[in-house]
């Protein structure tokens, strides 16, 4: 560990997490509520879209039919997870930006426990008890690995890895995630990959690509509401930690695809004019008629788009997978 700030905490012989130590960030939502509410137009970040219940809803929407994304990613995987890995390197050091349920992970953990004696997995997640979690489940699976968990957010991790005497290592950042990025985040995120990364590391970026726009507005508001109920929980948990009076059924779900900047757009509409009191923010918040609130975006590529992206980055795609629709793809990148 070259930081001082972190403190290692050992779970298990085979699961230490490494905890960033920082001030107490529960303010931060309620900091972030205040001033995306009071703002013009309204916003709300989409990381916080994920308490519990939210990550329940959000794994909901990896079954659905219309959502095409995870199904998809894991197909492909499964299919050339081992030209992915034989392409990245040996011997290999897994670091995931977002760990989640490591379903997905698991499918490359497969090969590799096979290819190695020794397999290293280092998840990076702001919560710990995702780690702990589904890491005593992936040790009971997998002999043969060893986890540190990063307790803390991408940034922070990218600075202590870079700093660490390391073997080769292929960074995951999975399911379009990077999506949620403005363009111009994006870069500021993968510049300090790229800084985090040697000469022999590669990163395993999956992205969903442009298509249809009729298909993409299905998957982010599909038949059975589940996208819908997974948008206005940001409102129940207004509610639920802040104090909210958010009535949800004054509000509704509303997804489209906008063309011109290439991103699903996910808002919550008012559909009435009304004044809303947050009693933990001790202040309230006026909506007019079919105000919105804009909670998401989920950015598209084609290559170029992403060419785009990595260029300013020093980083360079080195093989590119595609599904047979070409919805999705997975890009080995390396640095330049
Ligand atoms: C987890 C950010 C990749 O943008 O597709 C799913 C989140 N939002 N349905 C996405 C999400 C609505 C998802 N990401």
């Amino acid at each position: 560990m070259a930081n001082s700030n972190l403190v290692r905490k050992q779970y298990h012989e085979r699961l230490v997490l490494d905890v960033m130590e920082v001030q107490d960030s529960r303010g931060t939502f309620a900091e972030d509520v205040a001033r995306g509410l009071a703002a013009s137009p309204k916003s709300l970040p989409p990381k916080y879209f994920y308490d519990e219940q939210g990550s329940l809803l959000f794994e909901q929407i990896t079954e659905l039919e219309e959502y095409y994304l995870t199904r998809t990613e894991a197909g492909m995987l499964a299919a050339h997870g081992h030209d992915m890995l034989a392409a990245a390197g040996d011997p290999l050091t897994l670091v995931e930006l977002g760990s989640g349920s490591s379903s997905k992970t698991r499918l490359l953990l497969d090969i590799l426990a096979k290819r190695q004696a020794r397999v290293d997995y280092v998840p990076i997640d702001i919560s710990p008890t995702v780690v702990t979690e589904f890491g005593e489940q992936l040790l009971n699976d997998y002999p043969s690995l060893h986890i540190r968990g990063l307790i803390c957010d991408y940034h922070q991790a990218m600075g202590e890895l870079k700093s660490e005497s390391h073997g080769r290592r292929l960074f995951l950042f999975l399911g379009s995630s990077m999506g949620n990025y403005t363009p111009q985040q994006a870069v500021r995120l993968l510049r300090v990959v790229r800084e985090a990364m040697g000469p022999q590391d590669r990163l395993l970026l999956g992205l969903d690509l442009k298509k249809d726009a009729a298909v993409l507005r299905r998957a982010y508001d599909d038949a059975k509401g589940v996208t819908a109920a997974f948008n206005l929980n940001l409102l129940a948990r207004i509610n639920r930690e802040l104090g909210g009076r958010f009535e949800l059924e004054r509000f509704r779900h509303k997804a489209f695809y906008n063309e011109e900047q290439g991103r699903v757009e996910m808002h919550l509409e008012s559909l009435v004019s009304q004044l809303v009191p947050v009693n933990g923010l001790q202040r309230s918040f006026s909506f007019k008629n079919g105000e919105t609130i804009h909670t998401e975006n989920s950015y598209k590529f084609d290559r170029q788009g992403l060419r785009e992206i990595l260029e300013p980055c020093a980083l360079a795609i080195q093989r590119q997978w595609l599904d047979h629709r070409r919805w999705f793809s997975l890009n080995l990148i390396e640095p330049v």
